[in-house]
């Protein structure tokens, strides 16, 4: 499975591991690099030690293999970068130069000097036409078009996209504004038919968040995994509750797709009042956390949980999905 996306990184298979906050760690990002995808590390939210820790076992599992070590990369999230960069600076003082680096949720324009500096391909998430501008002024290498599906944050409410329109009017725009920027589409793609579907709409590739969340390698709890195993698309909202509970100061524009639990059934149509008096909930959420009971922890998936089967090695999910996808553009 080629295209500008694998040629551009050196990949076997236009598949990108989404850069998930405390799942995508070393042993995902190195197993994804190694089956020949984009392996990005989650080091989101910037924190310093956990990123120090996924990195060096990430380097330390691809000892072995050079080419799957050139293919590990990270993500964070803009808005945060903009109170603590220090994770970032680290990273890019590092001798390893990842393959990439995926910033969401904001404005990337600040950071662009420091990955230039470095020869850094930028990958920029956005879930609306209207950043695009910014993005190729960041000179972004790679724009990842986030539909409204996806799991985890995304653009709220009214401003929200899906992804079947969404991600051809971004081919589109970038056909004719910045041709050489590729495009991969997010949201919702969970096997071969989603790969081969979004290359078919424009994308060069897929950014994969849901699927690759349940699988080996993953970090995410085997409860959290377990209950997804037994859900559908129907049972996931975007809302910000979650964001609430777990005291994250998110900007308005942005909510969080989970599964709809007891307390988000509780809480997501009262969102003003839990605002307003958080404290009770919260400490209801922080022993649901604490106990890893899942009907107040929350599971962070999207609408493709319902494509979820199974939860085996980051390998064997990426070799089927190029497979099938294979097979149907056959
Ligand atoms: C568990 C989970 C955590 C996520 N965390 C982040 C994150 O920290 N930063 C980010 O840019 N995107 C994050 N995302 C969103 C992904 O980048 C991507 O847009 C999404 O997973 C694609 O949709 P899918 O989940 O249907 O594959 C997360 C997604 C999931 C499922």
């Amino acid at each position: 499975m080629q295209s500008r996306f694998t040629h551009r990184f050196d990949l076997s298979t236009p598949i990108a591991l989404a850069p998930m906050a405390q799942v995508s760690g070393g042993a995902l990002a190195a197993a994804c690099a190694r089956a020949g995808a984009l392996g990005l590390l989650g080091g989101v939210y910037g924190e310093l030690p956990w990123l120090q820790t996924q990195h060096a076992l990430a380097l330390r599992l691809l000892t072995d293999d050079t080419p799957a070590l050139k293919r590990v990369g990270c993500g964070f999230i803009s808005w945060k970068l903009a109170e603590d960069a220090s994770a970032l600076d680290w990273l890019l003082d590092q001798a390893h130069t990842p393959a990439a680096l995926m910033l969401s949720f904001g404005d990337p324009r600040p950071y662009t000097a420091r990955l230039a500096k470095r020869g850094v391909p930028l990958i920029c998430q956005i879930q609306r036409l209207e950043q695009l501008p910014w993005c190729l002024e960041a000179g972004a290498a790679v724009i990842v078009a986030q539909g409204a599906e996806a799991g985890g944050h995304g653009m709220s409410g009214v401003q929200a996209r899906a992804s079947i329109s969404l991600v051809p009017e971004m081919a589109d725009a970038l056909a004719t504004q910045s041709p050489s920027t590729l495009l991969l589409a997010a949201g919702g793609i969970a096997d071969g038919r989603g790969l081969a579907a979004a290359l078919m709409l424009g994308a060069d590739g897929v950014l994969m968040g849901t699927r690759l969340w349940a699988s080996a390698e993953s970090l995410a709890a085997s409860g959290a995994v377990s209950a997804a195993l037994l859900a559908n698309g129907d049972d996931t909202a975007r809302s910000s509750v979650f964001d609430v509970l777990r005291r994250k100061s998110w900007p308005a524009e942005f909510d969080f797709r989970a599964l709809r639990n007891r307390l988000h059934r509780e809480w997501d149509s009262r969102i003003n009042e839990l605002r307003a008096a958080p404290d009770s909930a919260r400490a209801d959420y922080d022993a649901g956390v604490a106990a890893q009971d899942f009907e107040r922890a929350h599971v962070t998936v999207g609408e493709a949980v319902g494509l979820l089967r199974d939860a085996p090695s980051a390998v064997e999910l990426i070799e089927r999905i190029t497979k099938q996808a294979e097979a149907l553009m056959r």
